[in-house]
């Protein structure tokens, strides 16, 4: 079984996500819901993220509607260019993406891109046919991703669900420039949920139709690109990088790469090595990591430069975030086709359309890569332990509280007081039902990094044990002591071979 099938196995008995309206076989494919773990550890992501990348760097986050009208799309390009080109087979009507044939029946890489005619030329080139019936397939067209939402009962405005989150940023822009006094270079950043016609959803949640996203575009004046307060906070950091045409990652600092001119500027280096860092604290490894310089027939249809955050996981290197150099190609669209005046102007009346640098990061895809590198297995004699080594800002409760024995209402008791304790400060959890062994084999398949037992000594000694997931080391601690042993664990100030 391969790891993604572990981790898949994993998610569905343990409720972390699972297909969404899962009792009705009509559900369309391609949508999951998280359950109540999932969903703690997604939101952590989030946490992270906002601390890490909006609060730190002192970017504006907005929350924008889901549901917008055409105009907005037309404007920003998205109606005649954000296509997949498909295929159809003649025979049995089985969809395509031509790119994604190509690519396996030849072993080779197609551009999403190319002119729909050099499909078909492939296609015929290396006599492709229906995978399904070997049927032979018609002619590749494009298809627009975007999904569309009927409003009222006889709509006057055709609306879509959002495709990104970014749009509402960019036409929100103008408005947070003139009343919340906006200073060049500034990042407004946004969480939500976004929606793209997938046609065929595949490997849960890696290519859904509904995802989250949460994105940053930093506007700033590119006669200034070069001017970054903090520059010299991540100058001899190493970023793992993946030139175009290279197949091996190298690891330059973010000066370097400025200095022999691999990215436009100073802005894009240093959020790139932000965006590193923000990754290490999610716990992916570095050697698993990489900056994929994507080529013009690849890149996205607003962006001049685009390095492809990827990590590597057992399905191959995915792509968790695309940061796009989009220039002033939004803002200029929007302003056109609005006629509203959208430019940002300085203290001396100077006037200017500012250029925007993205960080799109999927979330979904983020938690799936931080849910693979943190799912071990470990053999003891006949027994397999399976846990999450989540590090611990990520883990959906920070520790379990058990009574070693739930018939023994003194321990019992005691168990309470302890969870009582604790529940003030930390997400703690209480279980009393099933062995101690199989309590502990249900906190660890959930990342929770610690788990508190009351026993028969602790009636006498007023203490607990405290045992570690990862090591599975276990310490007996007094209770008096406990919150802070706990802080201290929590926050990694002390292991728990320290107490
Ligand atoms: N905003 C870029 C993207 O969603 O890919």
């Amino acid at each position: 079984m391969s790891k993604y099938e572990d981790v898949v196995n994993l998610a569905l008995r343990r409720s972390i996500f699972f297909p969404s309206s899962e009792i009705y076989p009509s559900a369309p494919a391609g949508m999951f819901d998280y359950g109540p773990y999932g969903a703690s550890i997604k939101r952590k992501v989030v946490d992270i993220w906002r601390k890490e990348l909006v609060q730190k760097e002192n970017f504006l986050e907005i929350e924008g509607a889901q549901i917008m009208p055409v105009d907005v799309f037309k404007a920003s390009g998205h109606l005649k260019s954000f296509n997949d080109p498909i295929v159809k087979c003649s025979k049995c009507n089985s969809i395509y993406r031509a790119d994604k044939l190509l690519g396996e029946k030849t072993g080779k890489e197609f551009p999403e891109a190319m002119p729909v005619e050099e499909y078909d030329k492939e296609i015929k080139a290396n006599n492709i046919k229906c995978p399904k019936c070997k049927g032979s397939l018609n002619k590749t067209v494009l298809f627009n991703l975007m999904v569309k939402a009927e409003l009222g009962i006889k709509s006057m405005v055709d609306c879509f669900l959002r495709p990104e989150t970014c749009q509402s940023i960019f036409l929100d822009f103008s408005r947070l420039n003139k009343t919340m006094r906006i200073k060049l270079p500034v990042g407004i950043s946004q969480v939500g949920r976004s929606f793209r016609n997938e046609i065929s959803p595949r490997q849960t949640l890696l290519r859904s139709v509904e995802f989250s996203q949460m994105e940053t575009e930093i506007f700033f004046d590119p006669d200034k690109i070069d001017v970054i307060e903090n520059f010299d906070e991540v100058k001899d950091y190493e970023i793992s990088i993946q030139r175009q045409g290279s197949h091996g990652v190298e690891l330059i600092s973010a000066g370097k790469l400025v200095e022999d001119k691999i990215v436009s500027g100073k802005l894009v280096a240093y959020y790139l090595a932000r965006v590193q860092q923000l990754y290490e604290k999610y716990g992916i490894p570095l050697d698993s990591m990489r900056f994929r310089e994507v080529s013009k027939d690849d890149r996205a249809f607003y962006s001049k430069e685009t390095w492809d955050f990827e990590v590597k996981t057992s399905v191959g290197w995915l792509e968790l975030i695309a940061n796009n150099y989009r220039t002033d190609f939004d803002l200029k669209g929007h302003m056109q086709a609005s006629n509203q005046d959208m430019q940002y102007v300085y203290p001396d009346g100077k006037k200017l359309i500012p250029h925007v640098y993205e960080i799109s990061i999927g979330v979904d895809r983020t938690f799936y890569a931080v849910l693979e590198h943190s799912y071990k297995e470990e053999k003891k004699k006949d027994e397999k332990r399976i846990f999450l080594s989540l590090p611990s800002g990520l883990a959906p409760i920070s520790a379990a509280v058990f009574p070693l024995l739930s018939n023994k209402p003194e321990i019992v008791k005691k168990s309470k007081k302890v969870y009582d304790l604790l529940n003030s400060c930390y997400e703690v959890f209480f279980d009393s039902s099933g062995s101690i062994g199989k309590r502990y084999a249900r906190m660890d398949e959930i990342g929770c990094p610690f788990c508190i037992t009351i026993d028969f000594d602790s009636l006498e000694n007023d203490d607990v044990t405290i045992r570690e997931r990862d090591s599975t080391e276990q310490k007996r601690v007094k209770i008096k002591d406990l919150q802070n042993a706990l802080f201290m664990l929590v926050t990694g100030m002390k292991k728990i071979k320290d107490f």
